[in-house]
């Protein structure tokens, strides 16, 4: 039996070794081996507005399980996330299932610039079950706090901290008080008792006081008037925050939250307000944007299914049906716009974001710390440590003086467009150019200033 075994044992490795492979080759290779953690970055920025890696559906089918529904066919795969309806013309029978399943339903999945690379990043990722990352200790998202949680913390911890020693200095003082007061009177029954007068009796601490307090009426009445003195203070101080148009946060139709979208979610802010980059405009995302992704994500978590249905109730969609309804008299979303400036002024988004290749959030502050889009206060802007080559200014946002003091003081990158360099060689030929030129370079550097960004008709019609 022995001998047996040992005759077998190295024909039955050598089969087990080459099952091993067969088996291996035949599982899809575009699943093994990529990285998990870039994976799980890349799906949330390009396909977690469609799908999930559970097995439910969103915009399109839950990833659950694709590793054996495309087994064996790694290079359709890649073909099909990169060009789906390309890889629909391999006439592949699953691919044709599929087509038939969802594209009436949800249209053809847009085509996505990954590389097969990053595809198999994400694919390592959607194999884990979305646990793979998360399972390596992940910091708390404090990036993803609101403001006001961040303000709550804070004032929390000092209130809360000084509460605490106020009441025990508060009780330390009332027993000494109160012994003190007993001592006292103890000692006066007893010089009475001697000298034969009436005791006091047992007066309570409360008339103790009130005969205190009457006695030192002076005192007493002074104090009063400093607390009055100091309420009116601070409800001035209350009284005159209220106009000032910096931190402006009205009430909006739907509770929609940056914090939610910007931050938890990582959409980019040009996702939404697309026309920043080339117009003057920002503008405030359409119903359809929100579409895009709230065909499928019909709850939130804080506000259920209440603030996401109003998108459905202006344009006309039931979420049970999966249809837009017919004929409907749509309800355009009605925001409060927060930002304002005055008519005769001028200012420009593609400008600033495009040209000057200023961040948003140079101008907006920390937005998606925001539950909604409100006017940032300075203070807020220039706390912010995200933000790469941040210009600290005083003035408040909005106002004349703030444009002119960054003006001032932002650079223009002179090799960033053929425009400038087309200006400089103008300037180098004529000697009344040159000498501009050498004034403006003199420091080395080019503000907006310098380029004109001061002249009153550059921002006044
Ligand atoms: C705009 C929505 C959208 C985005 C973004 C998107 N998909 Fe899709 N995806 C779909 C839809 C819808 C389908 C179903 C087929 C169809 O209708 O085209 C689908 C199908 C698939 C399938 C086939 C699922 C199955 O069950 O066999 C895979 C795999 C897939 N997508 C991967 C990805 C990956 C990876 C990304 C990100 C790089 C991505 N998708 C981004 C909408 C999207
Ligand atoms: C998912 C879509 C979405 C994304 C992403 C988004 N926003 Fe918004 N934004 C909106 C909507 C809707 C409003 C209008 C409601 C409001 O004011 O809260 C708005 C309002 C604003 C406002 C106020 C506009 C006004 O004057 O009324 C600013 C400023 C703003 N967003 C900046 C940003 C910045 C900066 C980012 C990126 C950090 C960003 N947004 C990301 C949808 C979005
Ligand atoms: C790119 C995808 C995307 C777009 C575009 C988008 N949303 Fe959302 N929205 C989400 C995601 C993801 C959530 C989080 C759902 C959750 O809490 O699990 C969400 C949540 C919400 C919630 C619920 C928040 C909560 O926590 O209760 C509201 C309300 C909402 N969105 C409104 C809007 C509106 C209005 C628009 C259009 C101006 C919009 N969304 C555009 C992805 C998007
Ligand atoms: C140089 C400062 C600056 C930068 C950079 C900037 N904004 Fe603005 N933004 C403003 C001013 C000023 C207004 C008010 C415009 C008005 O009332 O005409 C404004 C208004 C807005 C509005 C309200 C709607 C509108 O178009 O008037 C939104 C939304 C907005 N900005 C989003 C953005 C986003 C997103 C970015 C980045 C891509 C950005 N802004 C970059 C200064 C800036
Ligand atoms: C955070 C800095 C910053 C703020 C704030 C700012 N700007 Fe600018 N602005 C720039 C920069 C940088 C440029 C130059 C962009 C370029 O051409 O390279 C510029 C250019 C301009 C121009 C074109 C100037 C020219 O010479 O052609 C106008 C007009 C303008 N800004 C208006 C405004 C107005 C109005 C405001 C206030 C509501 C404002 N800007 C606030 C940085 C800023
Ligand atoms: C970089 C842009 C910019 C330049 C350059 C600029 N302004 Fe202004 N100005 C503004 C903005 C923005 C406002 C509105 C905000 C405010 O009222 O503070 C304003 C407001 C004003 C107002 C106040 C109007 C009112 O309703 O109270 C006057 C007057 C004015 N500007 C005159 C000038 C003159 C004169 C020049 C040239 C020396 C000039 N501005 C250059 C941006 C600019």
């Amino acid at each position: 039996m022995k001998r047996l075994l040992e005759r077998l044992y190295l024909p039955l490795s050598g089969l087990l070794l080459l099952l091993f492979f067969v088996n291996s080759s035949v599982s899809a290779a575009i699943f093994e081996g990529g990285d998990v953690v870039k994976g799980e970055q890349l799906f949330k920025a390009n396909c977690a507005a469609c799908h999930k890696v559970s097995a439910e559906p969103l915009v399109g089918p839950g990833l659950a399980g694709v590793w054996d529904r495309w087994a064996d066919k790694d290079a359709l795969l890649v073909k099909w996330i990169q060009n789906p309806k390309a890889a629909a013309e391999s006439g592949d029978p699953y691919i044709k299932d599929l087509v038939d399943k969802y594209v009436g339903k949800f249209g053809w999945m847009a085509n996505q610039t990954v590389s097969e690379a990053e595809i198999k990043d994400i694919l390592a990722y959607v194999k884990t079950g979305g646990g793979g990352a998360k399972s390596a200790p992940k910091e708390p998202n404090n990036k993803c706090l609101t403001l006001e949680e961040v303000q709550a913390a804070a004032a929390g911890k000092k209130s809360g901290d000084g509460l605490i020693w106020l009441i025990i200095i508060g009780l330390v003082l009332a027993i000494i008080a109160i012994s003190a007061i007993n001592i006292s009177r103890s000692l006066k029954n007893a010089v009475n008792d001697r000298d034969g007068l009436p005791s006091e009796g047992n007066k309570t601490f409360w008339q103790v006081v009130k005969s205190w307090l009457w006695n030192n009426k002076k005192l007493v009445s002074v104090i009063g008037v400093l607390l009055i003195c100091y309420f009116t203070v601070v409800s001035y101080n209350v009284l005159m925050d209220i106009g000032v148009y910096e931190g402006y946060n009205p009430e909006q139709p739907i509770w929609f939250s940056h914090n939610v979208h910007a931050c938890q979610n990582e959409i980019d802010c040009q996702y939404c307000h697309s026309s920043a980059a080339d117009s003057k405009h920002a503008g405030i995302p359409s119903a359809n944007v929100c579409m895009n992704c709230h065909k499928g994500i019909k709850e939130g978590t804080k506000t259920g299914t209440v603030e996401i249905a109003k998108i459905y109730e202006a344009i006309g969609f039931d979420p049970t049906t999966f249809t837009y309804k017919e004929n409907y008299q749509e309800k355009p979303i009605v925001w409060n716009k927060v930002h304002n400036l005055p008519d005769h002024v001028y200012f420009n988004h593609s400008q600033h974001v495009t040209v000057g290749k200023i961040d948003c959030k140079q101008c907006h502050g920390p937005v998606q710390m925001f539950t909604t889009g409100r006017q940032a206060t300075i203070e807020e802007i220039n706390a912010q440590e995200d933000v790469t080559g941040l210009i600290k200014l005083t003035k408040p946002t909005l106002t004349m003086g703030w444009c002119i003091e960054c003006h001032n003081k932002a650079n223009i990158d002179l090799t960033s467009s053929g425009y400038y360099e087309e200006m400089h060689n103008r300037f180098k030929t004529s000697e009344v150019g040159q000498r501009t030129l050498r004034s403006i370079l003199e420091d080395g550097e080019v503000t907006v200033r310098e380029m004109g960004g001061w002249e009153c008709g550059k921002c006044h019609y």
